[in-house]
């Protein structure tokens, strides 16, 4: 059996910056924390590195932003949220996002620069101010590196291509850990006292999503599985502008940079939905303007529109743009600088996730949860752009100091080393026992059919009885999931062995999003019900927790916690 005092589970900007911020505390003889991170892939290849746009801080260092504060910024996202962000959680986000990102400068991180030598700062969508601070196009790769050097420099041991395999929990507290190296196909036992998931999105439910193949959603699959809520799942963000074809990332900052949007008629349709924001809406209004358009016939080939970036000139894309100037050329054969880019609306982000406090710690002692993986909740029902990025250092920051405090304030007991034996022997026995299967049914095609079915039914816009369907294919698809075999039997880097234990998360946490999209009869935000069009305060400002029973989901319903600003009619 493996010992860190504190596990980090998902090498992103959540957990690495959870990582830094634990291992410099210290123990009861004064030594640092003993604190290690485990990751399904090396942490510079992470998903945060794929984060284009910015992360939101109100410097006012923009000279159309002199007036911003972080107030003004909770507001923004506050109302983004269609007002079931919770308001606490959503203040600490908005004060700590200027200490954050200097302290990303100043462990040298290149962020773009005005002609004083400030922060360079963008608008983003819903924001009142420019306040999205960047370098270039490529900030999440940069802020990426910049925490990986700091984990490298305080030696923080990273188990690199490791797989988490179940959370355990002993006695009503997290324990550990059981996880599998992927180079040797070998599973290990790991006893921790405290245990921080930062394990990302669920994207890849969808089939249209700019995610990585990592994001499965299986962190939030293994924390629900362990007993731990997930709470807001059916809210689901589609981005606007992800590339036709392929569905990858034209980061936000091209319309923060004066982009426009033209559908077939050759009109900037945003002036029908949101006339005083246009391209810079919030994303929920921008994905379903975009939607209609395709779906009433003012798309091309009835499936995408146009984003028109040739009246920034050739400068400025090359300055601002660049890593989405080399995509459109690459995988659309576009030059934005000469032709408009095709774009559609694809799944982006998981506003829901594993439910935790603005600490991270969620309602399992010892267990936390950072980043898109965890809902703390500070987007509520739609994610304001720039948000994420930031949420990753203010989160996980809080989340190392809380597990941190946790672990300060225990004897390492050694508990619960029995329970973490048998989750290691029953993590075996299912790996064993998918090796042997030769039952009739093909993993991937589950898969497939489950991506088809959320991107078709519980999609953008939603309705009562398709979501039932949606709801019947994926139970179906969890029962022939036991029918499955795998293709491959080898041992190390099995990636179908893999794929095909994220499939049986990724099916739980689909049906928990369409149950909870069922089950709220009103619009709010990302969630759009064509047969519930209006917001419903009375009813439904309350968050929606999906808690584990062995015959399915159970629903249950916590409320939003508001302090400053009263739930009123959103308009932009
Ligand atoms: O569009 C973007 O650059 C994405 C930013 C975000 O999701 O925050």
């Amino acid at each position: 059996m493996i010992n860190h005092q504190i596990l980090v589970v998902g090498g992103g900007l959540a957990g690495m910056r959870a990582a830094i911020e634990a291992c410099q505390a210290t123990g009861k003889g004064g030594q640092r924390l003993d604190v290690a991170l485990l990751s399904r892939v090396h942490p510079l290849r992470s998903h945060s590195g794929a984060a284009q746009g910015g992360a939101n801080a109100s410097f006012g260092n923009a000279e159309a932003g002199k007036d911003d504060n972080w107030e003004k910024h909770a507001f923004d996202t506050v109302k983004g949220s269609d007002y079931l962000g919770d308001q606490d959680s959503i203040e600490v986000m908005a004060k700590e996002a200027v200490p954050r990102i200097v302290e990303l400068e100043h462990w040298g991180c290149p962020f773009s620069r005005t002609p004083e030598g400030k922060i360079a700062q963008r608008p983003f969508g819903g924001a009142g101010y420019p306040r999205t601070c960047y370098s270039a196009d490529k900030t999440g790769h940069v802020m990426l590196h910049t925490l990986y050097e700091q984990v490298t420099k305080r030696r923080i041991k990273v188990y690199s291509e490791w797989m988490a395999l179940a959370l355990v929990r002993s006695a009503g507290v997290c324990v550990g850990l059981v996880a599998m190296e992927m180079l040797s196909g070998k599973l290990e036992a790991f006893r921790a006292d405290a245990v921080i998931f930062a394990t990302g999105g669920a994207g890849r439910l969808y089939q249209k999503t700019t995610n990585a193949i990592i994001n499965t959603g299986y962190g939030m699959a293994l924390a629900y599985w362990a007993g731990v809520p997930l709470k807001d799942m059916e809210f689901i963000q589609f981005h606007p502008t992800t590339l036709y074809g392929t569905n990858i990332l034209i980061s936000e900052a091209a319309r923060g940079e004066g982009g426009y949007l033209y559908n077939a008629k050759g009109e900037r349709f945003l002036k029908d939905y949101a006339p005083s924001l246009m391209e810079l809406a919030p994303r929920d209004i921008v994905a379903r303007s975009e939607q209609i358009e395709i779906e009433q016939g003012r798309g091309y080939e009835n499936a995408y529109v146009l984003l028109d970036l040739r009246h920034l000139g050739r400068e400025k894309i090359e300055e601002r743009l660049p890593g989405i100037r080399d995509l459109a050329i690459s995988y659309a054969g576009v030059d934005p600088v000469e032709q408009p880019i095709p774009v559609q609306p694809g799944q982006h982000y998981t506003m829901g996730g594993i439910a935790c406090n603005t600490w991270g710690e969620s309602e399992l002692p010892g267990f936390f949860a950072a980043g898109e993986s965890a809902c703390v909740s500070i987007h509520g029902a739609n994610r304001l752009g720039g948000n994420s990025l930031l949420e990753t250092v203010v989160f996980g920051k809080l989340a190392g100091e809380r597990a941190a405090q946790f672990v300060q304030s225990k004897e390492n007991s050694r508990k619960g080393e029995q329970d973490i034996q048998s989750a290691l022997a029953g993590a075996q026995s299912k790996i064993e026992g998918l090796l042997k299967a030769d039952g009739t049914e093909d993993f991937p095609t589950i898969r497939k059919e489950m991506e088809v079915t959320m991107t078709e039914q519980v999609g953008i816009f939603r309705e009562r009885s398709p979501m039932e369907k949606a709801l019947k294919i994926i139970r179906d698809l969890k029962e022939r999931y036991r029918r499955g075999c795998l293709r491959y039997h080898g041992r190390s880097f099995n990636q179908d062995l893999m794929r095909a234990l994220e499939l049986e998360g990724m099916l739980d946490v689909a049906e928990i999003v369409a149950m909870g999209a069922v089950a709220r009869e009103e619009s709010r935000g990302s969630h759009y019900r064509l047969d519930f069009k209006a917001r419903d305060d009375e009813k439904w400002l309350k968050h929606t927790l999906a808690r584990f029973t062995p015959e399915g989901p159970r629903l249950e319903y916590s409320p939003v916690t508001i302090t400053n600003y009263p739930p009123v009619e959103r308009k932009y």
